[in-house]
């Protein structure tokens, strides 16, 4: 990937965080193509990129192209830059909605396309992303795509038709994991706990638990194990949880945002 020429078209939230990424690992050359004028010259002033007149320009001039604008704006980028497409390009799209199928009937041509679903904590860093391969991508066109991804977090390759899962499990998964910490905080408020210091406590909690598990490589139930000691207080408080359905409610929520992904898609397709 480092000696690829990479355009990124559109540099809102998720285009600047891959551009964070993509430069924490020493990637250079990057160009960018961005219509608000405010944030081109502050995306080419703090991250020292270059910006294309446009984005054709953009897409003459790349290997890799990162379509990160949003998935109503992807038609009319995917129409402008067709004609300068290459079938050797990697086109990566992180449009949300937007499947492979509709990418490539736009486009018309043999690409080789690669589709993400990275989520918010791709600002930190921290995405967790999955990727799903077109029919014209080969194994190093995902290679190249997990590289890019990796720069931002945690990557998984599944089959596209997974990606409406992906989308209500780990997109929509940060608002519940947000949910949880604010009712572990609002627990400890009702227990006389100040809020500032029961927020702090639950998102550390959180944050502290989520890195035992992905640098210890221990499974959830074991650690949640090692915590509820015979007759103790977690035992107790976990109980509860299990008593309220909390288990199934996560899970129910996921099948329903997964329904309605995949309900969107058809709405946009
Ligand atoms: N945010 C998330 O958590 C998340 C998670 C997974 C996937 N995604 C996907 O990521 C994509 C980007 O989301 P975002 O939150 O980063 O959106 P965003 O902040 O609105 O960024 C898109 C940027 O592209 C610019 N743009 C619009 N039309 C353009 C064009 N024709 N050429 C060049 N630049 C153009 C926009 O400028 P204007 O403001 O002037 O339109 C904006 O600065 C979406 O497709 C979304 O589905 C987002």
């Amino acid at each position: 990937m480092h000696n690829k020429k990479i355009g990124i078209i559109g540099v809102g939230n998720m285009g600047e965080a891959i551009l964070r990424g993509l430069s924490h690992k020493g990637i250079t050359g990057i160009v960018v193509s961005e219509s608000r004028s405010e944030r081109r010259e502050y995306i080419k002033k703090t991250y020292k990129v270059a910006a294309a007149a446009g984005n054709r320009e953009l897409a003459s001039q790349s290997e890799v192209i990162i379509l990160a604008i949003k998935p109503q704006e992807l038609k009319g980028v995917l129409q402008e830059i067709a004609p300068a497409l290459e079938s050797s390009v990697l086109l990566i799209s992180i449009a949300a909605g937007a499947s492979l199928g509709a990418i490539a009937a736009i486009l018309g041509k043999e690409v080789r396309l690669v589709r993400a679903m990275p989520n918010i904590a791709a600002l930190m860093l921290e995405s967790a992303t999955a990727l799903a391969a077109g029919g014209g991508a080969q194994a190093p066109d995902i290679e190249i795509a997990e590289e890019i991804f990796n720069a931002l977090g945690k990557t998984v390759v599944i089959p596209e038709v997974l990606m409406d899962a992906v989308t209500g499990m780990s997109g929509s998964g940060p608002a519940y994991v947000c949910l949880f910490i604010e009712a572990l905080a609002d627990g400890g408020v009702r227990m006389g706990l100040p809020r500032k210091d029961a927020l702090a406590l639950a998102i550390q909690t959180v944050l502290g638990t989520a890195r035992l598990l992905a640098e210890q490589g221990e499974h959830p139930a074991h650690l949640k194990d090692r915590v509820a000691s015979p007759g103790g207080t977690t035992i107790a408080g976990i109980a509860e949880l299990e008593a309220k359905g909390f288990r199934g409610a996560v899970m129910e929520a996921v099948a329903a945002a997964t329904r309605r992904s995949k309900e969107l898609a058809k709405i946009q397709g």
